[in-house]
């Protein structure tokens, strides 16, 4: 019989693309989403890539009654948290804003769970729970270290709200997937990274200059101890993450989890400096981008890159596409968006 996993956040740039896959690889999908950092686009490109509509539902997951009722709807084999605010620096700004969003929704998904006598919860972490590593590359056995942003923290949190409601509640069961950094568009370009206003990361900004909608990229530091003086982080293309999304649900569906709590690492385990980043854009796509070097970025760390065996040997799965064809693939979805 098929399973069937919610989605919350499926509106987004990571959810859309893991929804996707999930279809395809024979799951049914209920698409949870506030809307509130994102218009339907995504929703609608899922679609088409699918051919069909799925179910989608408007809510917001800090209403408990609304997730309670949701899952007292449809029988819900998996789900996968995504929801959440993920701007670094607005999370300084506006701390409240982000704990309660990101905390409370979780703790909304965790006592939904509790309360069905069990599920099994994915959720989504990220390599910033690391912060600033003293060995690279990085394993889940990397020691966490303090969080340097309200969002971090949030991160860390929500790992040990998992970890815990493991412990304590029969049949609770969950994966925390750690990204590095997600990158790029589904080949057919009908979904891809929709951000709102500036963006904060650096791939948007590059396809948006390379469009001409920003005048020029500052690249933030090359005074830092790497090869080329800039950062080196690990750009992990958002089919291939969406890929570990499928194996990871399909362990716990399938009861092949080896501890009723695991985290892995998704990444590629290959370090890309901001400088080898840009000129990859430029080769691949023909291009020059505008381009300068500015001061740091505060908050930043100089370099971290996954080791990702782990996840290579109990998921089964291996990033795949290499960082030419990703940056090949968010051209081609910036240029969907210009209507080019
Ligand atoms: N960068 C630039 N110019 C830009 C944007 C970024 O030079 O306009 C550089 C950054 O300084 C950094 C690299 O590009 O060296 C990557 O920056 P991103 O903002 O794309 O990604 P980060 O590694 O900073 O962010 C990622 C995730 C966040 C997470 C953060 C924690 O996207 O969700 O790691 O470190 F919180």
């Amino acid at each position: 019989m098929k399973k069937t996993v919610l989605v919350s956040g499926g509106a987004g740039f990571i959810g859309s693309h893991v929804t996707v896959e999930l279809v395809q690889a024979g799951y049914d999908v209920v698409i949870a989403d506030n809307m509130s950092n994102c218009d339907d686009t995504n929703y609608r490109g899922v679609c088409s890539i699918l051919g069909r509509e799925l179910p989608f539902i408007k809510m917001d997951f800090c209403d408990g009654d609304a997730v309670n009722e949701l899952f007292a709807k449809y029988r819900i084999d998996a789900v996968i948290h995504f929801a959440a605010f993920k701007a670094v620096g607005e999370s300084v700004d506006e701390p409240l804003k982000y704990y309660r969003n990101n905390l409370l929704s979780f703790l909304n998904v965790l006592e939904a769970a509790r309360s069905q006598g069990g599920c099994n919860v994915l959720f989504s972490s990220s390599a910033t729970v690391y912060g600033e590593p003293e060995e690279l590359p990085v394993t889940e056995k990397s020691p966490r270290q303090p969080a340097t942003s309200p969002y971090g923290d949030t991160k860390q949190m929500c790992e040990d709200f998992l970890r815990d409601c493991v412990r304590a509640y029969p049949g609770v069961k969950g994966i925390a997937l750690r990204y590095f950094n997600p990158i790029g568009a589904h080949p057919s370009a009908l979904i891809g990274e929709l951000p709102r206003g500036v963006p904060n990361n650096l791939v948007p900004f590059i396809t948006q200059t390379a469009i001409g909608r920003r005048e020029c990229l500052s690249i933030f530091g090359n005074d830092y101890p790497t090869e080329d003086g800039t950062c080196k982080r690990d750009y992990i293309d958002i089919v291939d993450l969406a890929k570990a999304h499928v194996c990871a649900v399909t362990r716990m569906v399938e009861g092949r989890m080896k501890e009723d709590y695991e985290i892995f690492n998704v990444g590629t385990g290959r370090p890309v400096s901001v400088l080898e980043l840009v000129n990859a854009f430029e080769k691949v796509n023909g291009l020059k981008l505008n381009y300068k070097i500015a001061p740091r970025r505060p908050g930043d760390v100089v370099a971290i890159w996954a080791d990702p065996s782990l996840a290579n040997e109990e998921l089964g799965w291996k990033a795949e596409r290499s960082v030419e064809e990703t940056l090949a693939a968010a051209w081609a979805w910036e240029k969907h968006l210009a209507g080019k």
